[in-house]
């Protein structure tokens, strides 16, 4: 695996590789790997021959009160990881190389930002939006590879890269679950054990929306008693918000589909954590 930390070094490795006629997959991180991460470089893979992967905990989607400073960062796990599964290249950038002055240009996200993450994490989709398209302009993929588990994040990249044309396709992967249902993410190493089988009641009302719907039930409302009958045996945590939104746009709905998307956010003590399941999948 060739490694990177400057913007000129991945630059001049993905030319070369793109001198060989390969294909180049990516997939953005913020690092601390699990399974699902590596989930990621499996399908980037599916879809090219040259898999580049960024590991970046970047601050400008961090809200001063956010746990910038205590996200979990383990840059010589994840690369022994990286290198295990694959990956080609690993660009792994200081904030210095990244963001050498204050930024004087940044992505505006569409409407969307304003609901469900973005309500609670104001000026987040904005970090993220702009270090994306930074990103990708970097490494200039011919795709790039999101997490269905940040839905909201998947859409409004896929809105970016339309938008203004960046010639990259977006490829949004399945969740990846423990085995009793908990969805990954790098913020699940932060619970207790007592934390960490609370949070489960997530997943799990979602998997009661998902039953319901399976036995029949449209109305939205229905769908939503049926989760929170779940969350009300779990009082403990506290609910940012369960919702059933569409698919393509995250509106909310009334009446679910095919491919209607159930979504939960909720802090499990100071941890705040999301999932959500796309109903009929
Ligand atoms: O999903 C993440 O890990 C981050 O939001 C991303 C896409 C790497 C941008 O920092």
């Amino acid at each position: 695996m060739l490694t990177a930390e400057t913007i000129a070094a991945t630059r001049a490795a993905v030319a070369a590789a793109r001198t060989e006629g390969k294909r180049i997959g990516f997939v953005p991180t913020m690092g601390s790997l699990h399974e699902g991460h590596l989930r990621l470089v499996d399908e980037a893979r599916r879809h090219a021959a040259f898999v580049v992967m960024s590991i970046f905990v970047n601050p400008l989607q961090f809200a001063p009160t956010e746990d910038l400073a205590r996200y979990p960062r383990d840059p010589d796990g994840d690369a022994a990881k990286a290198a295990g599964r694959g990956v080609d290249l690993l660009f792994m950038p200081g904030v210095g190389e990244m963001y050498p002055r204050e930024m004087r240009a940044e992505v505006i996200p569409c409407a969307l930002h304003r609901r469900w993450e973005g309500a609670v994490r104001p000026g987040h989709f904005a970090g993220v939006l702009t270090v994306v398209a930074k990103l990708l302009n970097i490494v200039q993929p011919d795709i790039a590879v999101f997490g269905q588990k940040d839905v909201q994040q998947a859409t409004l990249v896929r809105a970016m890269v339309e938008d203004l044309a960046i010639p990259t396709t977006i490829v949004v992967a399945p969740t990846t679950r423990e085995e009793d249902g908990l969805a990954m993410s790098s913020r699940n190493s932060y619970l207790s054990r007592d934390e960490r089988r609370r949070a489960l009641a997530l997943s799990r009302s979602l998997f009661a929306m998902r039953d319901s719907f399976a036995r029949g039930e449209r109305r939205a409302d229905a769908l939503l008693t049926a989760g929170r009958k779940v969350l009300d045996d779990e009082p403990t945590i506290a609910i940012d918000y369960l919702a059933l939104a569409d698919g393509m746009t995250l509106e909310p709905v009334e009446t679910a589909e095919k491919g209607t998307v159930a979504m939960i956010a909720a802090r499990v003590g100071k941890t705040r954590l999301i999932d959500n399941l796309i109903l009929g999948a």
